[in-house]
């Protein structure tokens, strides 16, 4: 089928690349010009497991074709995805007027009927502003559906979470938008869910915000089992076990970041309040997650007594493993209250350091490796849980360091060995086994 796809973000990316992949042609449009030159030349732009390979496959195999041209994709497909940025406003709504843009302009261009479905996240409701603006701005009468289409894939596994996803929800309003969604979602062998538009928008937010729930529920629960010398990793496991909980995203640590979940909750709690219902446990999940960096940052206090001079060692910048994504890292925070309070900060991340260097302008020493980190550190924080991080070779990284100290934001280490090694260790909510 022909495909065009409007934004070349994540989303936009692999969706276009994963399009492609399963035999469409498929035009992906950005009004960066830059990013458009590089993604001709099979450059991605963003570090996505397996996306740049997709990206030059298809270019070959011409399924896959870059355009800063609106008019040019929306000329060329009758399917349109929308999948530009709906960055957060002041005040946590989400800022619509990238899919406003769009709406106008394929409306502009439309030859014929066209299919223009939501990908990006957006509020309930903004089916029917898209239908609204494309009306606005048609020439003439052509007929045209609107659909919403959710995108659920995580960083760092986006091609699998799109080639292999748990549902699809499809939201539409026409036998036609369904005909053709279908049948381009046919190789995917998957449970597809056919739903209202506005019932689609919603599973979006309500299952982001769902998720995040889930997370600071567990960071809540892992400061009982502090104080009360339980395990949180024992605590999840016996909660997961219960098909009604689930085992996943039961994972204590620093707390959620990345460009979804924050934005997201915020986002939601913005439509609830719009629509006159005051969201309060979305308000705690935001403040449980705030939470979680200051209580390691008390860890850290806790640990070194005095912050100003000692230098800290920080292992992982980006929000999470697999990904160079600095959005809304814990990382960011830790370490500008650490340097505000005099440490000296060293940090090593496989992918985030480029984007880190770009804000994190203030004196910090990025290394080479983890070894480097830990040479002469006071004390080792590790933040994101790449693999590189759970194979490190302990015994080497303790004699480099000032004295052997390791605070584990994501629980990758086990209490137990790390003492056998010889190291003052702290987890999340794993007093009993330190
Ligand atoms: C998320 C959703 O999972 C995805 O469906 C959505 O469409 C986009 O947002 P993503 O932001 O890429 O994806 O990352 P995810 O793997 O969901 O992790 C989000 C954050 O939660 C990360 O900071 C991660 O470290 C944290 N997390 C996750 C926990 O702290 N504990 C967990 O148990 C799981």
């Amino acid at each position: 089928m022909k495909v065009s796809v409007i934004g070349a973000g994540y989303v936009g990316l692999v969706t276009a690349s994963c399009l492609a992949e399963l035999g469409n042609k498929v035009v992906c449009c950005d009004n960066d010009l830059k990013k458009i030159k590089q993604l001709k030349k099979g450059i991605s732009p963003i570090y996505e497991p397996g996306l740049e390979e997709l990206i030059r496959k298809n270019l070959k195999k011409k399924n896959l074709k870059f355009t800063s041209s609106i008019k040019e994709a929306t000329k060329e497909s009758e399917i349109i995805f929308i999948a530009v940025g709906t960055p957060s406003l002041e005040d946590g709504r989400a800022d619509l007027t990238g899919i406003e843009n769009v709406a106008r302009q394929i409306a502009k261009n439309m030859p014929g009927y066209r299919l223009i479905i939501e990908k990006s996240t957006v509020p309930v409701n903004t089916g029917e502003w898209v239908k609204k603006t494309i009306l606005a701005h048609i020439k003439g009468k052509i007929k045209f559906d609107v659909a919403s289409n959710p995108e659920f894939l995580r960083e760092g596994q986006a091609i699998n979470d799109f080639m292999h996803p748990d549902r699809i929800v499809l939201g539409v309003d026409s036998k036609k938008a369904k005909e053709l969604l279908l049948n381009l979602y046919k190789p995917l062998k998957t449970e597809i869910l056919i739903t209202d538009i506005k019932s689609a928008e919603l599973i979006k937010h309500a299952s982001n915000s769902f998720l995040a729930t889930k997370i600071s529920f567990i960071n809540a629960v892992s400061y009982l089992c502090e104080k009360t010398g339980a395990d949180i990793k024992e605590v999840a496991k016996g909660m997961g076990l219960d098909k009604r909980i689930g085992a996943s995203f039961l994972e204590a640590g620093i707390g959620y970041g990345g460009s979804c979940f924050p934005k997201d909750v915020d986002a939601f709690i913005n439509i609830a309040k719009e629509l006159g219902y005051n969201f309060e446990l979305l308000q705690v999940v935001k403040e449980i997650n705030q939470q979680q960096k200051i209580f390691f940052l008390n860890k850290i206090k806790n640990a070194l007594w005095i912050i100003k001079d000692k230098t800290i060692g920080v292992l992982g910048l980006a929000f999470k493993p697999n990904t160079d994504d600095i959005r809304n890292a814990p990382s960011l925070e830790i370490i500008r209250t650490l340097k505000k309070e005099g440490a000296k900060i060293k940090v090593y991340d496989p992918q985030a350091m480029p984007k880190a260097k770009a804000v994190l302008t203030d004196e910090i020493q990025f290394c080479k490796s983890p070894y480097q980190v830990a040479e002469g550190s006071d004390c080792l924080l590790l933040i994101t849980e790449w693999q590189e991080f759970k194979e490190l070779d302990f015994l080497r990284i303790k004699k480099l360091m000032k004295q052997p100290l390791i605070i584990d934001g994501r629980n990758l280490y086990e209490p137990k060995i790390m003492k056998k090694l010889g190291f003052k260790y702290i987890g999340i909510g794993r007093s009993a086994n330190g």
